[in-house]
């Protein structure tokens, strides 16, 4: 186990039992029966070197209102497919509430095309405090809630309350097709 799993997943055993790990491209991309499992492993050597170049994930069989995760690189990356209230949610967003302003457009990259989807947001779900992993789904702002000292993220994952600092990071991923993204 990487130290980076170490500080990340040992704070918060409630992480753990929906936690999805899916540890290469290859199985990301498998689909349906990969998501399917509550729980695939608990981070372990193999799935931690697995896991350390790009990982592709195929957003067409993630269903509304559903959030995959998986390892990448030693951190969980977080994608959710947003119901139409939660995009509308953060597009709505008094910046002036937020700690780190973001608008909700500058947390999504961009097709090939320059077209964004909305419905998909990803990002690496390590909280900016400490490092916990934040639970989906809870929260003031109906985002994700970091137990550890309380910090709140809303639908885009922006801090919104607590003692964290910043936004949940986006990592660098492409579009590689319509519906497939690829991390790293
Ligand atoms: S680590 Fe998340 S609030 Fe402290």
């Amino acid at each position: 186990m990487s130290d980076a799993m170490t500080k990340t997943d040992a704070p918060q055993d409630e992480t753990k039992r929906d936690f999805i790990f899916i540890a290469t491209g290859a199985v990301a991309a498998a689909g349906a029966a990969s998501l399917a499992w509550p729980l695939i492993a608990q981070m372990g050597k193999a799935a931690d070197t697995l896991a350390a170049g790009s990982i592709e994930i195929d957003l067409s069989r993630i269903d509304e209102g559903q959030q995959v995760k998986m390892l990448w690189r030693g951190k969980p990356v977080f994608v959710r497919h947003r119901t139409p209230a939660e995009i509308a949610e953060a597009e709505s967003t008094n910046l002036a509430d937020c700690p780190d302003p973001a608008e909700d457009s500058s947390r999504l990259i961009p097709k090939a095309d320059g077209s964004v989807d909305p419905r998909f947001l990803v990002m690496i779900g390590v909280c900016t405090h400490f490092g916990c992993i934040p639970l989906g789904e809870a929260g003031d702002f109906n985002g994700w809630y970091c137990p550890c000292h309380g910090s709140h993220y809303d639908t885009s994952g922006r801090v919104r309350k607590g003692p964290a600092p910043k936004n949940m990071e986006i990592p660098n991923y492409t579009y590689i097709s319509d519906t497939v993204i690829k991390v790293g």
